[in-house]
């Protein structure tokens, strides 16, 4: 792996280290890095503004964040650092002082800050350790100078009050509420704990302090920002306590440094639930026992270098399941280290919390969730089978889902409600890839409630069964499926006429909803359809399979029928029955969604309508950031289509590149054996191949976007709405099961690779099924697809499955493509 520096501005890739190196405070948009694997989660930026919280970021938040603020990003885990003549810091803001030196080091769950100013130099290191309800900041500071030096150091958070939304709004109440207390080197927050709470949040560190505030306005002094506190301009804490208004933590350490002299500093901050009867230590004093004891556990720099390790050998572990050594090393980048990482961060936040969204809105998504799980599936299968069977009881008995749930509960989100109508299909393809990963077909045998019992009467199985007929028995005028609120494109509301601008697209439906159709639902179903149908296929239920496969049959030749428009798929069918999508339209002529699906589908795959559609997408679609969502853009808005005429051109589902639906079209491509097509697609969104564009790009260069600005706007090639975004799961998928096509099937690993032609060789590590793979892919012919010759083991093996019944343990195979 390499370490490349040229031409970035903002930065560069440190692979070896599985890191991104930020150089200057002043990135285009906050870069971010996320913290937590189980539950407790912080969001930081490459200057340590964000948040973090417990499960859920609406309802458990412990620190403030000011979102879309002025300037950018306030709110944060701040150190200040004095010496006698200047304070700046260590985290590159939000004191504006210009730094000697300054570094922000993002790797796996930790980001790590580096500075240095008049000889000082201090390391921030910050981290969530593995099962433990708290970020801890190792703070380092050294004496570089030839003489001794005193050194003031100020940490800063600011508590938020736990419900997000309400301290953001509920100023008559939540100004009055806050409560601390201060017990030796450590400040407690217990706001609302004297009432129904039964949780507290703390701040340590682990020396004896100079003095503490409490109390934001004492620490800040009146009207000024974070970048020029009072008390660090002073140089001392006022021992200020906060009796309502907005309550923080600030300590303040003195340290007396020797020439070349580092001191260690460990800052804690954690999450402490106690039992009802155990609240108190004494009246109105809380108990503290647990706090003290999470503390002890990062009391010393070693215990928390021993921690941080443990971490990284987790992460380590996690991404070694999968790694790929190709001719190209920004794909290797991409597959071994950042794309996985992303997924990680997709399955445990899905679209909750990011820098975009603002922890305070959605829940875990029915759709996106099932999506995302396929992105992971090989590193964490566990948690995945708890995640399918967590969807699958928010699922209603008619086979519907509650589109969103709330992580707190499990429960269906009953302001969203459901009836997007590709919600329940997207099961199909979650279970069956978990499936075929792990060969557990035990998942199905799960007994698993529907959203409105108690007891579960039926299993996992079941719901699949239900989210099939869900389609069937929602079929429109054509036969093709109808689209209820919307399909995967949220924004494509044709039952919603929306002329109020109070209410959400989304959740109004004024249509009567029995006439526009998805193709996109239609194409989906075909393709999921014939994975359930193979799933009954494994289990030896033919009758079920035969009657199943009739009705993929009958939405195969119905979409042929009703769907093609000559030279690509149509879109829909609107609520009065108008075509959406097809080059009668003047905007919004072609989409990509129902080209993706169908052609994944393979729907017209013989007689060259795959082909077709696919060339209509370069076409009209293709650019140099990647493929539009539609084509041309809506110029002004119709209420029979909804929010996606909302949009200015350009952006969002209003023709902007939608990087999430790119992949459909890379795998399209590469099952149709055009490699170089699909290489093409898969790189033109893949933030390694972008570090030449940073500043158009504007968010982090090492992770996916949601969305690039398409060619209608007024700035093609700039992203939004990064991290949380389901093309990281699809882009990953594309990449490993078809580019490199090491995909897993029902029988074991098949190797099916639609690769450049350049390629000449691969190597591969995977793990699968307790078994650990070297495959050693050999193009001598330079090909894109073909044949696969399988030796395993010096042995030549027919076809091109590793039978995972057959192996355990270690197996060396050459796959050679002829
Ligand atoms: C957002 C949503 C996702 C939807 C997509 C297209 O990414 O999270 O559910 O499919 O937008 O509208
Ligand atoms: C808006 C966005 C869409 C997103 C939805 C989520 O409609 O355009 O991308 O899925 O909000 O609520």
């Amino acid at each position: 792996m390499q370490t490349n520096k040229t031409n970035e501005k903002f930065g560069y890739f440190d692979d070896a280290n599985y890191e991104y190196v930020i150089t200057t405070p002043y990135t285009p948009t906050p870069w971010i890095n996320y913290l937590g694997n189980d539950g407790f989660y912080g969001l930081i930026s490459n200057t340590a503004g964000g948040y973090c919280f417990d499960r859920d970021p609406k309802f458990r938040r412990l620190t403030r964040y000011r979102y879309n603020s002025v300037p950018l990003d306030n709110g944060g885990r701040y150190f200040y650092i004095r010496d006698e003549n200047d304070f700046w810091s260590a985290t590159g803001r939000p004191v504006n002082t210009e730094l000697d030196e300054y570094s922000c080091r993002h790797g796996m769950g930790y980001s790590r800050f580096n500075a240095s100013k008049n000889g000082i130099a201090t390391q921030v290191t910050s981290f969530i350790p593995l099962d433990t309800k708290a970020e801890v900041h190792s703070l380092q500071v050294t004496n570089n100078n030839d003489t001794s030096k005193t050194v003031d150091v100020f940490s800063f958070i600011e508590w938020c009050l736990w419900n997000a939304e309400d301290d953001g709004a509920n100023f008559q109440r939540n100004l009055s509420t806050g409560e601390v207390e201060v017990a030796g080197s450590t400040i407690y927050h217990k706001t609302e704990y004297r009432e129904r709470r039964n949780h507290y949040a703390f701040y340590s560190v682990n020396r004896e302090l100079d003095g503490y505030d409490t109390n934001r306005e004492s620490f800040l002094g009146q009207y000024r920002g974070f970048d020029r506190p009072q008390v660090v301009e002073n140089g001392k804490s006022t021992n200020s306590f906060a009796r309502g208004w907005s309550p923080i933590a600030s300590q303040h350490l003195k340290l007396k440094l020797a020439p070349g002299e580092t001191q260690s500093l460990e800052f804690v901050l954690g999450y402490i639930e106690v039992e009802t009867d155990e609240k108190w230590e004494s009246k109105n004093v809380i108990n503290k026992t647990p706090a003290n004891e999470m503390a002890a556990r990062f009391d010393t720099h070693d215990k928390v270098k021993a921690e941080l390790a443990k971490l990284n050998a987790y992460w380590h572990n996690l991404l070694n399941k999968f790694s790929v050594n190709t001719p190209d090393d920004k794909f290797n980048r991409a597959i071994n280290i950042w794309n996985q990482y992303q997924n990680m961060v997709t399955f445990n936040l899905s679209r909750s919390a990011s820098f975009y969204e603002s922890g305070i809105g959605r829940g875990m998504g029915f759709r996106d969730s099932n999506q995302d799980t396929i992105g992971f599936a090989h590193m964490v299968p566990d948690k995945v089978k708890e995640r399918i069977l967590d969807l699958s009881a928010t699922q209603k008995p008619d086979g519907s889902a509650y589109h969103q749930y709330q992580p707190l509960t499990k429960k269906g989100n009953a302001n969203i409600g459901g009836n997007f109508n590709d919600d329940p299909m997207w099961m199909v393809l979650s279970t069956t890839n978990y499936i075929k990963e792990t060969g557990d077909f035990s998942i199905l045998d799960e007994m698993v409630i529907y959203d409105d019992q108690e007891v579960a009467t039926h299993d996992h199985f079941d719901h699949l069964v239900r989210a099939f007929n869900h389609v069937v028995n929602n079929l429109g005028p054509h036969g093709l499926p109808l689209i209820g609120r919307a399909d995967w494109n949220d924004c494509l509301n044709l039952n919603c006429f929306s002329e109020n601008p109070n209410e959400s697209y989304q959740t109004t439906q004024r249509g009567a909803s029995d006439v526009a159709e998805s193709v996109m639902i239609a194409g989906q179903f075909v393709l999921y359809g014939q994975e359930f149908v193979d799933l009954c296929k494994q289990l030896g239920k033919d009758e079920l399979a035969a009657s199943c496969l009739a009705h993929v049959d009958t939405m195969r030749s119905t979409i042929e029928q009703h769907a093609w428009d000559g030279q690509w798929y149509l879109r829909a069918y609107d609520s009065r029955g108008e075509k959406v999508g097809s080059h009668e339209n003047e905007e919004g002529k072609i989409f990509i969604e129902s080209q993706g699906f169908c052609a994944m589908a393979g729907v017209g795959i013989d007689d060259g309508k795959v082909k077709q559609a696919l060339d209509s997408v370069e076409k009209h679609l293709s650019t140099d950031y990647g493929i539009m969502l539609n084509q041309p853009a809506f110029s002004s808005y119709n209420k029979y289509l909804g929010e996606i005429t909302s949009y200015p051109p350009g952006y969002k589902e209003n023709a902007g590149i939608f990087c999430h639906n790119n992949p459909w079209i890379t795998i399209s491509e590469a099952m149709i054996g055009r490699g170089e097509k699909a290489y093409e697609y898969y790189s033109k969104i893949t933030p390694a191949y972008l570090q030449e564009v940073q500043s158009l790009h504007k968010t982090e260069p090492y992770v996916y976007s949601q969305m690039v600005a398409g060619n209608d706007s007024a700035n093609p090639g700039e992203a939004k709405n990064s991290w949380l975004t389901g093309t990281a799961a699809w882009n990953y998928y594309a990449a490993t099961q078809y580019i490199l096509g090491i995909r897993p099937v029902y029988q074991g690993l098949e190797i099916d690779p639609c690769i450049l032609p350049s390629w000449d060789k691969v190597s591969i590590k995977r793990e699968f099924r307790g078994a650990q793979y070297d495959i050693e892919l050999r193009n001598p012919n330079g090909l894109s697809k073909g044949t696969i010759q399988l030796n395993i083991d010096g042995q030549a093996v027919k076809g091109s499955v590793i039978d995972a019944s057959t192996y355990s343990g270690k197996h060396t195979i050459i796959a050679t493509l002829q």
